[in-house]
């Protein structure tokens, strides 16, 4: 006997067979095979045997000669014949019933017209102890043997070691016979075969989307609309995918910025309006590509001036009338809080008294531009807004008007309207010397508020405001997101994208990250999606920022996680359950790889990117 010869018939050392089990090393194996499927069941339905580690389905397919609808069609007339011959109204009914979901079901087959195929499908069942075999067995029993589902599955003891040694690489012969027929295989139409595949439905194909990824082991494509929510509604519901928003979690390099870009790319063609914050200043080439309105924030003089009236938006589910959305009442006392927060940020010593005094100087400053807390602004534009050296003129109007009155009643104001005096003077400066702060702070906001009908984009780079103390920063940061927010509400007619990359860099801060979690709950109401980056879990559960950065995270019903470290996997479990198959997963991913969360579905994917594309970038 040749050594080939041996190796074709002998089994591994610590192979044995068991009657209805097999022992390899130490991992207990059963083989099953499918003996009958539902009458009816859904694409890809046996999906979810593929997703956890210890199942694996084995199908083979052969094609026929056979004319799948002359089969059915006999079985048609079998129906046909019992009718004809019923009297009772029950089986009337049923057969009434079944004749006609055939007839649907041959019309359907002869217009694809499906070939027949003889599909022998098996299913294999891993686990380390025999206890744990019989568990998964049973789970397997009851999810898809139950009468609902109807898939019959057998253990047949004499062809278990064949069929395992056929789709096992340690053995070269299986010892099998050629013709499958003894397998149970049934002749099925090609439709039903791609229906029983398990392993491509979970892609995706949006009516309005675009092609961003495929399925990474079937291929299958993704075919992606953020505003899945707005076009679908209702199917929208029924897949778990009631918001817009995504967030896309990896180590650097991992291609985060690319597949935002992608996706990005997408909304340009749709037309969709883009508000993009960029925090490295890098995506000026793709904006100015598609001829947007790019603004590097901290340079050229570019300002935003946090005076401008923006529009209110609320947690209600109610939309709020144009009254009330553009209430100048409303607005003033936003930028009176925003004001409050900038100072406390500037100058963490700054009084009380300070404090208290802000609201009546910010309604003078308005009213000193012919703005009352009265009607609406909706009609305003940036030009007709105060700024803080009409701010600085306020303070000292009041402060020349006490002294005149001579009252001692309100020293305590006026030591307060002094000590703002004395502050002011880093932003709107003293006997001609500018402010330090002056050049980000003072002034009419220079950004072309329109230019996001017209040109469809606006990406306001913030990589300057990166150079400056932590507090004014944040600030600054403050300013840029209200402003970026208000530009995506006063454009609800039109679906708009708020962009956020890098945003770890952002939501360490938690006066930002409170204002983060604000837009990502009300996007939705506004027909806003948000769009963000981060390489960095942990700012998701880190404990200073913990309930923001929770709703951040949990109010994206779109989620990537490309490859993570060890750690960031585990600060991911605390975020969303893991199965041990997706931890192994994501540690595997390779670059552009990632898992997607889609609703009720996640995918294993791989993004596509073309040269072009990736030119742009
Ligand atoms: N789908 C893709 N196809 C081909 N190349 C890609 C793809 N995605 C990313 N790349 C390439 O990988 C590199 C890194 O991608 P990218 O900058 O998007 O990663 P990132 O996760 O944003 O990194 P960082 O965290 O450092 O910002 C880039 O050079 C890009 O060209
Ligand atoms: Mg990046």
């Amino acid at each position: 006997m040749n050594k080939k010869a041996r190796r074709t018939t002998v089994a591994p050392v610590c192979f044995i067979e068991h009657t209805g089990e097999l022992i390899i090393g130490d991992k207990y194996i059963k083989v099953m095979s499918f003996w009958g499927y539902p009458t009816m069941f859904t694409e890809g339905f046996l999906a979810p045997l593929i997703g956890g580690q210890h199942y694996y389905v084995d199908m083979l397919t052969e094609q026929t000669d056979l004319d799948y609808a002359s089969v059915l069609k006999g079985e048609r007339n079998d129906i046909q014949e019992k009718l004809s011959k019923s009297t009772d109204p029950s089986e009337i009914e049923e057969l009434s019933q079944r004749r006609e979901a055939l007839d649907e079901f041959i019309q359907e087959n002869v217009r694809m017209k499906s070939s027949t195929i003889n599909c022998i499908c098996q299913l294999y069942i891993k686990a380390d102890t025999r206890e744990e075999l019989n568990e998964y067995v049973k789970e397997v029993k009851n999810t898809f043997g139950s009468s609902a589902v109807g898939i019959s599955l057998r253990c047949i003891s004499l062809l278990q070691q064949g069929l395992f040694r056929k789709n096992t690489p340690l053995f070269i012969n299986h010892g099998l016979r050629k013709e499958p027929d003894y397998l149970n295989g049934q002749p099925m139409s090609s439709q039903t075969v791609a229906g029983l595949w398990p392993w491509i439905f979970d892609t995706l194909d949006d009516p309005q989307g675009t092609l961003i990824a495929r399925e990474m082991t079937s291929g299958g494509k993704i075919i992606f609309d953020q505003f899945f929510y707005r076009n679908n509604p209702a199917l929208a519901k029924e897949m778990n995918r009631p918001n817009g928003n995504m967030v896309i979690i990896g180590r650097s390099g991992t291609g985060k910025t690319t597949t935002m870009n992608l996706l990005i790319h997408g909304h340009i063609i749709n037309h969709r309006k883009i508000v993009w914050l960029d925090p490295e200043n890098k995506n000026e080439t793709l904006c100015r590509y598609v001829h947007g309105n790019y603004v590097a924030l901290g340079l050229d003089g570019n300002i935003i001036n946090i005076f401008d009236l923006k529009p209110l938006s609320t947690d209600s589910d109610q939309k709020e009338s144009k009254e009330i959305k553009y209430s100048n009442n409303a607005a003033i006392m936003q930028v009176i809080e925003e004001i409050k927060i900038t100072f406390s940020l500037l100058w963490p010593n700054i009084s009380d008294d300070a404090m208290a005094m802000i609201g009546e100087i910010v309604v003078r400053t308005y009213e000193s531009v012919g703005i009352s807390t009265e009607g609406t602004f909706e009609h305003l534009s940036v030009e007709n807004y105060p700024t803080f050296t009409n701010f600085t003129a306020t303070i000292k109007r009041m402060i020349e008007d006490m002294k005149r009155s001579g009252s001692k009643e309100h020293e305590r104001e006026l030591q307060a309207l002094k000590e703002l005096e004395m502050r002011m003077r880093s932003i709107t400066g003293s006997n001609g010397v500018e402010g330090e702060y002056g050049k980000y702070f003072d002034g009419t906001t220079t950004i072309a508020s329109d230019s996001l009908e017209s040109t469809g984009m606006i990406a306001i780079g913030t990589k300057h405001l990166f150079n400056v103390t932590p507090n004014l920063k944040n600030a600054l940061l403050r300013m840029v997101f209200n402003y970026a927010w208000s530009l995506c509400l006063g454009h609800e007619e039109m679906p708009t994208v708020f962009v956020n990359d890098e945003q770890h860099m952002f939501i360490e801060e938690p006066s930002l990250a409170s204002i983060l979690a604000v837009f990502q709950r009300r996007a939705r109401k506004y027909n806003t999606v948000t769009l963000s980056g981060t390489q960095e879990v942990v700012e998701y559960t880190n404990p200073q920022i913990l309930k923001d950065g929770k709703a951040i995270f949990n109010n994206a019903c779109y989620q990537v996680y490309m490859n993570l470290t060890k750690d960031a996997i585990t600060d991911l479990g605390k975020l969303i359950s893991l199965s041990d198959g997706e931890m192994e997963t994501l540690e595997q991913l390779r670059p552009w790889q990632g898992i997607f969360v889609c609703g009720n579905k996640r995918i294993p994917v791989e993004f596509l990117a073309t040269e072009r594309e990736l030119s742009l970038m």
